[in-house]
């Protein structure tokens, strides 16, 4: 039988960041169940506006005309069972670049809600303790619903997924509840992503 596929998305614009270092532990995770899991960081990737050009129809095929790093990343959503999205806080938003990605996922809307029935779940890091890392969360499973995605929280440590405190590379990796409730997200949506697979 094929394996579950889970594509985790680092919505940070630095390279080995903390919020690379959580997607990563939550698709670990899932690995570890047997899960075939691919990363994708964004700090690696060109990502031009939408700019509304509505190219994105059924005339052109639900293809964006831009030549940028966008349509290999739609290709990894559209063979991912899962999705785990994880992003920096920045002014207790997702940074700049996760949303230009969001907005450039329109095609697959477009196109018979490619992402429709999917599992998807969030991560968000900030440098202070309440520094909007649950509007973060928000905001991803907001983009997540507007998929009609099936949203999921953490295992056993359940709030609304993985939440850490971390301001400099390496912090994360010093919190313990941060990394706890972000492997509980993979493996959340890991096991809603496995189920999910089973009935279609
Ligand atoms: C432009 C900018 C805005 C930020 N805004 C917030 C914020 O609102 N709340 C917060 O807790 N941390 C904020 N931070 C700190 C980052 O969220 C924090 O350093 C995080 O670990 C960065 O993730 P990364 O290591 O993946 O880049 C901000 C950082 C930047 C650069």
């Amino acid at each position: 039988m094929e394996k579950t596929r889970i594509l985790g998305i680092s919505g940070s614009t630095r390279d080995q960041g903390n919020t690379t270092f959580l997607v990563q532990m939550a698709l670990d995770a899932c690995k570890a169940k047997g899960a075939e899991v691919e990363l994708i960081e964004l700090a690696h990737k060109e990502l031009l506006y939408c700019d509304y050009c509505n190219a994105c129809t059924e005339k052109h095929n639900y293809t964006c005309p831009k030549d940028d790093d966008v349509a290999e990343i739609l290709l990894a959503m559209k063979a991912a069972d899962g999705i785990v999205v994880g992003s920096p806080t920045y002014f207790a938003s997702v940074s700049g670049k996760l949303k230009t990605l969001f907005d450039r996922t329109l095609p697959l809307r477009r196109d018979g809600f490619r992402l429709s029935k999917k599992a998807g779940g969030a991560i968000a890091v900030g440098g202070s303790r309440n520094g909007g890392q649950e509007n973060v969360i928000r905001d991803i499973h907001n983009w997540m619903l507007v998929h009609e995605m099936i949203v999921v929280s953490d295992q056993k440590t359940a709030h609304f997924g993985g939440i850490a405190v971390a301001r400099n590379p390496g912090d994360a990796a010093k919190d313990e509840i941060g990394i706890a409730t972000t492997e509980n997200l993979g493996l959340q949506v890991l096991e809603v992503a496995s189920r999910l697979r089973s009935r279609t």
